[in-house]
């Protein structure tokens, strides 16, 4: 492979790296799956010396892993990798720094920006008048890549600027979910599914992003973002595009990606007109989720605010294989359960010759659970044992493909860990390539218009539900439940 010598990390003392990343690429380190003389180099504001940053790190591991998986002596051998670069990007001095730096390692690097976005062209400036950019170096970008097509283009620009696209690595850290990946080997490894992929079979499709937390000290960026641009034109918009795409013919980055973006392009922009009838915001009042109180987002926010933490909506792809099949998105903040998934339900038999008994009857649903648990399940009719007089009663029985028990050796991995060791061998097929998220923008950018001009405003659901009632009143009109 093509790896790095060196990791180089913005923002290395913030909470995504202190979460995600340190813990991931401990993980790495753990599963020796980083070779022996890559360093790593962890930069931010903080006037810290490489000894105390080696601290935080540990103290970060020891919080955020797993207690089974931290081990303390692992953890001492791994920041010995890390060192640590106090720098201001907003400080033309930070140049020199850098320059220094890539003397001090020379060789390739990857340069991992997890700052506030409004950094990310000055800290490009700096790396650039450093000769920190061009051909021996990568550049990971972590989200949000603007609030527009407008805005992410001007990062993307400056980018542009100093980096081929292919070293260009934007994170959608969905893309680095186990999950998500083994959609991609259950439609392309197995027969069975791909000739009922389509609108001849399948009814709709439901992708749920549920979550219970609320908003986590992230007040600032949250309250002037919502769901829409938080969940929907990024990650569930990736879920939708994996789901739908056409088989790539080769597992690589521009294969995959050409297929992803036609799906993107071919969104059916949601007019004015369907506001109304296709979409459904929601802010969550007070409420109580497993048991505790949970307060409202305008007290957590500490002042009243307009912005949506919960969103569904019924969206269309313009294309032959899914003409007339809609796509039920939702996701949201303080709802009932932590729940990922994807609903893939097919049409049912053309004819019953059976009595119809529960909600599905006699059809069938695929359901791919990305979190908490990873499963994909099967349901299928079946005779319920007896000697029912006159006619035959059935039920769905569920057939597992339980991840869980599958591989229940296998540990599970934070998703940035993929990611990173992707980013170190240089290998971009998870990672979003401009036009995608270009498409992505521009699908999203018309939806707000619409609803600005539609003047529809969040409608109030109570924490620990499943969001305003008109959520289930969308679907409901077309015949379909949320699986809740
Ligand atoms: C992030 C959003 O991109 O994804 C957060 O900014 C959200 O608001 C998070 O909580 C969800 O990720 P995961 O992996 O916990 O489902």
């Amino acid at each position: 492979t093509d790896q790095v010598s060196t990791l180089l990390m913005f923002g290395a003392t913030g909470d995504l790296a202190r979460r995600m990343l340190w813990p991931s690429l401990y993980g790495l380190h753990h599963d020796k799956l980083l070779d022996a003389t890559l360093r790593l180099v962890g930069t931010a504001r903080s006037e810290l010396d490489t000894a105390a940053f080696r601290d935080q790190v540990v103290d970060a591991l020891k919080e955020h892993l797993p207690a089974e998986f931290y081990d303390e002596a692992t953890a001492r051998a791994f920041v010995q990798r890390i060192d640590y670069l106090a720098m201001d990007a907003t400080d033309p001095a930070a140049a020199d720094k850098l320059g220094a730096l890539a003397r001090d390692y020379p060789g390739k690097i990857a340069v991992f920006l997890s700052t506030a976005p409004s950094l990310f062209k000055q800290t490009i400036e700096r790396l650039v008048a450093a000769g920190l950019s061009g051909e021996g170096v990568r550049l990971a970008l972590e989200k949000p890549l603007g609030t527009s097509l407008a805005s992410s283009n001007e990062i993307n620009d400056a980018v542009a600027a100093a980096f081929p696209e292919s070293h260009i690595f934007r994170i959608d850290h969905y893309l680095g979910k186990e999950t998500v990946q083994n959609l991609l080997a259950l439609r392309f490894a197995n027969a069975i599914f791909e000739p009922l992929w389509n609108a001849r079979t399948i009814d709709h499709v439901q992708i749920t992003i549920a979550e219970t937390i609320g908003l986590e000290g992230r007040a600032d960026y949250y309250d002037g973002t919502g769901a829409l641009r938080d969940m929907v034109q990024n990650h569930m918009l990736q879920l939708l595009a994996l789901v739908a795409m056409e088989p790539p013919a080769s597992f690589n980055a521009d294969a995959v990606r050409n297929e992803k973006v036609k799906i993107l392009q071919s969104l059916r922009p949601i007019a004015q007109d369907r506001v109304e009838s296709d979409l459904v915001i929601g802010q969550y009042v007070e409420g109580e989720i497993g048991g505790q109180r949970a307060a409202s987002y305008v007290s957590e926010l500490g002042g009243p605010s307009m912005t949506e933490t919960f969103i569904a909506m019924k969206v269309n792809i313009d294309n032959w294989r899914w003409a007339g099949v809609p796509f039920y998105l939702r996701t949201g903040k303080r709802l009932s359960s932590r729940r990922t998934e994807i609903v893939i339900q097919f049409k049912k038999v053309p004819h019953s010759m059976f009595e119809a008994g529960g909600a599905h009857a006699t059809s069938n649903r695929l359901i791919i659970s990305i979190q908490p648990e990873e499963d994909i399940t099967l349901e299928l009719m079946a005779k319920v044992p007896g000697l029912d007089f006159g006619g035959m009663r059935l039920r769905e029985v569920e057939l597992g493909i339980g991840r869980a028990d599958a591989f229940a050796d296998v540990r599970r991995r934070i998703a940035y860990e993929r990611l990173l060791l992707d980013l170190i061998d240089g290998n971009s097929l998870l990672f979003v390539r401009r036009d995608e998220v270009e498409a992505q923008w521009r699908w999203i950018d018309a939806l707000r218009v619409s609803l600005a001009a539609s003047g529809i405003r969040p409608q109030p659901y109570a924490a620990g539900s499943w969001g305003p009632p008109a959520a289930k009143a969308l679907v409901g009109r077309h015949g379909v439940d949320w699986n809740d």
